[in-house]
């Protein structure tokens, strides 16, 4: 599957003839170069402030293929270099985003190669002869079939292959890499079961739109959303029915409206699925910031819940809750399709301070549980020791918990078209 983005029509008068693209494949670069020097998809997104927004769809798509596909644009690339050129220079994010073009876009050939010969600078001027030589080379090997296999694999750091092949296997690590390689569809959660029925009757087939979960409806990839019947009303928010299961899960436990507190709660997706199911919801997190989109969000949805700006470490709760909801900091590894940058950041060493937090707050949360009540435990990551061996380990440690029999634990993994997510639901002993 290749990236639907489309090339940018010509735009505005200060746009020469060409101009817009030959921009677009420049700052395409500048996303990867600085990405490639450690900053974040959203850090380097301010690179593409100059450019219209048909433009800035298409750098930023570039630039997510070349970061999906990394490892095998390596790989090709090192067969025609001997020397690359140094992480500073433009030149080498720019023979990233024309092989990425060449090989994995929507983005006919003949425009890829000359808008990224095109913006090559003064300062890349001594690799222009490189770049032009090597994307040639590619678009002629792509054109007669002689392109060698690439393998997805090859995008995955070492690190998180190993742990995924000893935990799934190699044939799967093998198919998630190969899903990891695509962009991800587009889910949106409904309020509730009946309005996404009426959505999908009413606005399903004009986007290809298909029921994933009782409340999630997933589109076409690269649908706008903010055009879609229903959004200004607030009738939905964008997200994938894997992290949706969390707070369904839940709500399908508590006997009716409850007392909930969603720890790590912010932007808030599962605050509104669970302000939306009737439950009385305090929503906690440590980030001002994203606890301000958690505000908006409420309000463009008409839903209500108690927000509280704190260190779920340092906050003492003022009674005990009938479910806590932890939603965890961790790697984020199974929204690698949607951050495909976390690919060249995250590490190890980063797990390790993550795991340890993890079992920080877990220990808080179960305190806050009201005996009989539910604790639902929660991470987007495909990795393990941040989801199965941390439930393990909380559950040796306190036999007051016990794994719901009715819902105990589930693992998606994007092989089945979900992100990746790890959810266990456990019941406090004594009086309910
Ligand atoms: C996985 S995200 C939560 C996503 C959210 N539950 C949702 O569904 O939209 C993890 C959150 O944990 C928050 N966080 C990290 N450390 C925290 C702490 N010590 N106390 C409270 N929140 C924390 C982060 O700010 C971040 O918003």
């Amino acid at each position: 599957m290749s990236s639907q983005a489309q090339e940018p029509r010509k735009t505005g008068k200060h746009h020469h003839k060409g101009r817009g693209k030959t921009n677009t494949r420049r700052a395409a670069a500048a996303l990867l170069g600085a990405i490639m020097r450690g900053k974040t998809l959203d850090e380097a997104r301010d690179k593409l402030s100059d450019l219209n927004d048909s433009e800035r769809n298409l750098a930023d798509a570039i630039g997510q293929a070349a970061l999906r596909h990394y490892g095998e644009i390596e790989d090709l690339l090192k067969s025609y270099i001997k020397k690359m050129p140094p992480k500073q220079s433009l030149a080498k994010p720019l023979l990233f985003i024309g092989a990425a073009q060449l090989l994995y876009m929507n983005v006919p050939a003949h425009a890829a190669l000359h808008e990224t010969v095109a913006a090559t600078g003064r300062r890349e001027q001594p690799y222009r002869g490189l770049i032009n030589a090597v994307l040639r080379n590619i678009a002629r090997a792509q054109e007669i079939g002689t392109v060698p296999a690439l393998d997805p694999l090859a995008n995955i750091p070492d690190w998180l292959r190993t742990n995924w092949q000893a935990f799934y296997g190699a044939e799967k690590t093998a198919a998630i890499a190969a899903t990891l390689a695509n962009p991800p569809p587009l889910d949106l959660c409904f309020k509730n079961t009946s309005a996404a029925r009426d959505w999908l009757a009413q606005h399903g087939a004009q986007y290809e739109g298909q029921s994933v979960s009782p409340t999630h409806i997933r589109l076409a990839e690269g649908t706008n959303i903010t055009k879609l019947a229903g959004f200004t009303e607030g009738d939905f928010w964008v997200q994938n029915a894997a992290a949706g299961d969390m707070a369904l899960a839940l709500t399908a436990l508590l006997d009716g409206p409850a007392e909930v507190l969603d720890l790590c709660a912010a932007p808030g997706g599962k605050t509104l699925q669970l302000a939306a199911a009737g439950h009385r919801v305090t929503a906690l997190d440590i980030s001002k910031t994203r606890l301000q989109r958690l505000a908006n969000n409420l309000k463009r949805t008409n839903l209500s819940a108690e927000w509280v700006s704190a260190d779920a470490l340092e906050w003492v709760a003022p009674a005990a809750y009938d479910a806590v909801l932890l939603d965890a900091p961790c790697t984020a590894t199974g929204t690698l399709r949607r951050h495909p940058d976390l690919l060249r950041h995250r590490s190890a060493a980063a797990m390790a301070k993550l795991m340890k937090l993890q079992a920080e707050l877990l220990a808080r949360a179960a305190d806050w549980v009201k005996p009989g009540g539910v604790l639902a435990y929660g991470v987007c990551s495909l990795q393990p020791q941040e989801g199965e061996a941390q439930i393990d380990s909380f559950l040796e440690a306190r036999d007051d918990f016990t794994l719901d029999a009715a819902a105990p634990t589930k693992r998606f993994t994007p092989d089945n078209n979900m992100d990746g997510f790890y959810l266990a639901l456990m019941r406090k002993g004594g009086e309910g």
